[in-house]
């Protein structure tokens, strides 16, 4: 059982460190490098990466989820500890509450931008990469994708509270 638990942990670590490091990736290099050059490139370069990038994403999202559950388990935490107050309010509790519910989040955002702005996005880049309506839906995509690759950031340091304790 402890090896499997040891894997479970390696494989939620890799799992986040893909999905983190993809999506700060794109946005630190890719998206900055494709602004300064052609536009229509940009468009077909950016849907092509990206609904690649999407599925990667959304895998990883399944693996955190699975294994994080069985860290969870393996660490003594039950479905009726989500409805014991004394554990709620416990700083474990609180850190396991709180990265859930950024999570979820992380989910909606997600699933916003990777079927809904982002391919509306890359098809107006496309089709009349100045106009107006492209640059209102890229900037949109755009701040939607930052907004989560922040919120990755608060994942990544509510992970390392979970083990290592609470700074409060
Ligand atoms: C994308 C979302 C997530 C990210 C980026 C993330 C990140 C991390 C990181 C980096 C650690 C290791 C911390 C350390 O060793 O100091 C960790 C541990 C942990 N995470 Fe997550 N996590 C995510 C989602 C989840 C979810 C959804 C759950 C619960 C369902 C969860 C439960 C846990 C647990 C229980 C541990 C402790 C593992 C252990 O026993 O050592 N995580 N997480």
């Amino acid at each position: 059982m402890h090896k499997l638990y040891l894997f479970s942990v390696w494989a939620h670590i890799l799992a986040a460190t893909i999905w983190i490091g993809g999506m700060l990736f794109l946005v630190l290099v890719v998206v900055p490098w494709l602004r300064t050059g052609a536009q229509v490139e940009a468009g077909r370069f950016l849907r092509e990466t990206g609904v690649r990038f999407r599925n990667v994403a959304w895998w990883c999202f399944g693996i955190v989820l699975v294994t994080g559950i069985f860290n969870l388990w393996t660490r003594g935490v039950r479905l009726a500890d989500f409805v014991n107050p004394d554990w709620i309010g416990s700083r474990f509790g609180t850190a396991v509450i709180l990265k859930l519910c950024v999570f979820a989040l992380v989910l909606v955002i997600s699933a916003l931008h990777d079927f809904v702005l982002g391919p509306k996005a890359t098809e107006a880049i496309q089709r009349a990469p100045r106009s107006s309506e492209a640059t209102v839906l890229r900037r949109r995509a755009s701040l939607i994708g930052r907004v989560n690759a922040m919120l990755s950031l608060v994942l990544l340091a509510l992970g390392v509270m979970l083990v290592r304790g609470v700074p409060w």
